[in-house]
């Protein structure tokens, strides 16, 4: 039997109705029995202050275990002018600090933009990826996943009613199942 994962979403959108979200709900239900999909919130996360790494707040606390405690991050982002909503980017720099203890280092991680526009969230999705550079964070690099025309896609209850983009998505998390093996081994 394969080694269960567990798996922390992150949702770059806190909107209701979210597209992002819905697509985080389709990525969970096509995923391969092997891997557990668990939605971190980040929404309650006070803006970083460096002055708070000494008594970090309790939500610090908690996000920060929540992330140590998951084998793998999966990112599901719009794209806000071009890069990553503050709500997601303020989750990262959570995340990273204090200096020397970032809870993001050496997790395998991919990355999904979801957008009504024609490119799928290209910008936020590669301006994120930058960010992962540097925490160290190896994310997938094949198959990418810009998702675009996000508004077509889904029912009015939420339920994705495009065939293609399911089973698109369905070989990325078996792809990113794989990914996440290959780099727990060489860790
Ligand atoms: C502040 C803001 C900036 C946005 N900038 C972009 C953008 O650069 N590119 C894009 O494709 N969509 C942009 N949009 C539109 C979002 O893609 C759209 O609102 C999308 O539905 C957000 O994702 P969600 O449905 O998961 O909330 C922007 C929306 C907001 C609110």
């Amino acid at each position: 039997m394969s080694t269960i994962r567990k798996v922390a979403v992150l949702v770059g959108s806190l909107r209701k109705g979210s597209f992002n979200r819905m697509t985080a709900g389709v990525l969970a239900a096509v995923a391969p029995a092997e891997m557990q999909l668990e939605i971190l919130e980040i929404g309650q996360l006070p803006l970083y202050n460096q002055d708070d790494d000494d008594a970090p707040p309790a939500q610090y606390v908690a996000f920060r275990e929540k992330i140590r405690a998951a084998d793998a991050v999966l990112f599901v982002t719009p794209e806000y002018n071009r890069s990553v909503p503050g709500v997601l980017k303020n989750a990262l720099d959570v995340g990273s600090r204090p200096y020397g203890h970032s809870a993001w280092d050496g997790k395998p991680a991919a990355v999904v933009s979801v957008s009504p526009g024609a490119i799928g969230g290209f910008g936020a999705n590669h301006h994120l990826r930058q960010s992962l550079v540097f925490l160290n964070v190896p994310a997938m690099p094949q198959p990418e996943a810009y998702i675009g025309g996000a508004a077509t896609l889904f029912d009015k209850d939420g339920n994705m009613t495009n065939e293609g983009t399911r089973k698109f998505l369905k070989g990325f998390m078996e792809a990113f199942a794989a990914w996440i093996e290959k780099i727990l081994v060489v860790r």
